[in-house]
């Protein structure tokens, strides 16, 4: 293997124009890590985020910085205390956001600690297992372990034609919940395919005029008071975007804002769901992953109307 490999970098914070092709070292390996050989990658909304400065006082960047943390390939090789892994396993992964900039999945290699992978489903494409990671995870970390959702439950997923919460629609069904949904009209064939029991067009219809007496909401859309007013007065929220004010939190209680944290052994959940044909990755478009295939998918993005996952597929694979 050579010493450097391609990745997708930015020098600076900035509009997708920052984004170059670049030629970086191939990360070194840690010993409790793995070097994947990225044959895919996702973009995800916090990529943008990142890209463009937005969150550079939690998390600041040195340059060049690779962003992307989402990633499907093959192990090429594993760390000295990594026993569960071995080259040539096709394995996915989320990736801790690294400051150094080093790590990334917008290149050809990612060292990723084994305790954020899984292995990749065969049932799962490369560019599905690839979509799976974060948008997976943060679905899961809202519908299990923040709200708890129960068989019979009724639960709102906002947003479920979007990354998260087409894998929430999904997630929250195969626990027996009854879940509707946010959509433009468009989509809502895809979400009642996906498991959604009822499909809310939010350009005609008024959430607090169809819903009443839910027993879970997760929103990805800031919208939280909308949320707290269809929930019985024992429901809860979970939001990745808002954050529940003092007021809010009086009348509900169990009103949380959460970040998604990588994690392989939900990781490895996520993928037993795949196996057990309850979950499937929704893809919206495959981009090349150089600058101008990231630039075009980050673009996509930014509209707020991807249905399900935007793909970066390498090159040379
Ligand atoms: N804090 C965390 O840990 C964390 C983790 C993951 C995601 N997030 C955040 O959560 C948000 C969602 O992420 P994502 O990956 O799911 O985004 P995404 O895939 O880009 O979401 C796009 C979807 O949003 C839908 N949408 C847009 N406006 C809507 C509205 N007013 N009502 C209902 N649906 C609407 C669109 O559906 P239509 O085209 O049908 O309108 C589209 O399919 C992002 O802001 C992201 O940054 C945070």
């Amino acid at each position: 293997m050579s010493e450097n490999m391609h990745a997708v970098v930015i020098n600076a914070y900035g509009s997708v124009d920052e984004l170059k092709d670049a030629q970086v070292p191939v990360p070194e390996l840690g010993a409790d890590e793995v070097l994947i050989h990225v044959f895919v990658a996702s973009v995800n909304p916090i990529d943008l985020k990142l890209r463009n400065g937005q969150m550079q006082e939690q998390m600041p960047f040195q340059f060049p910085a690779i962003l992307g943390g989402d990633v499907a390939g093959e192990i090429v090789a594993v760390g000295e205390r990594v026993s569960d892994y071995q080259v040539g396993q096709a394995v996915m992964a989320r990736l801790d956001i690294d400051p150094t900039g080093q790590h990334g999945g917008y290149a050809e290699y990612a060292a990723v600690k084994a305790d954020k992978l899984a292995l990749k489903p065969t049932e799962l494409s490369f560019e599905a297992a690839a979509g799976l990671p974060l948008a997976g995870l943060t679905a899961w970390q809202g519908i299990v372990d923040q709200l708890n959702v129960q068989s019979g439950e009724h639960v709102l997923v906002q947003a479920g034609a979007g990354g998260v919460g087409s894998m929430a629609i999904q997630i929250a069904k195969a626990r027996g919940a009854y879940v509707a949904t946010t959509a433009s009209a468009r989509n809502a064939d895809l979400l009642l395919d996906l498991g959604a029991d009822e499909v809310i067009d939010y350009h005609h219809q008024f959430l607090t005029e169809e819903l009443a007496d839910y027993d879970a909401v997760l929103d990805t859309i800031d919208h939280v008071d909308e949320g707290l007013y269809i929930l019985k007065t024992t429901g809860k929220l979970a939001t990745v975007v808002g954050r529940p004010t003092e007021r809010q939190q009086q009348g509900h209680p169990q009103a949380v804002a959460y970040q998604m944290h990588p994690d392989g052994s939900e990781l490895k959940q996520l993928a037993q769901l795949v196996e057990q044909k309850a979950l499937q990755v929704v893809i919206d478009s495959t981009y090349p992953m150089n600058a101008d295939g990231v630039r075009a998918a980050q673009e996509k993005s930014a509209n707020h109307h991807a249905v399900g996952k935007l793909i970066l597929k390498n090159e040379q694979i």
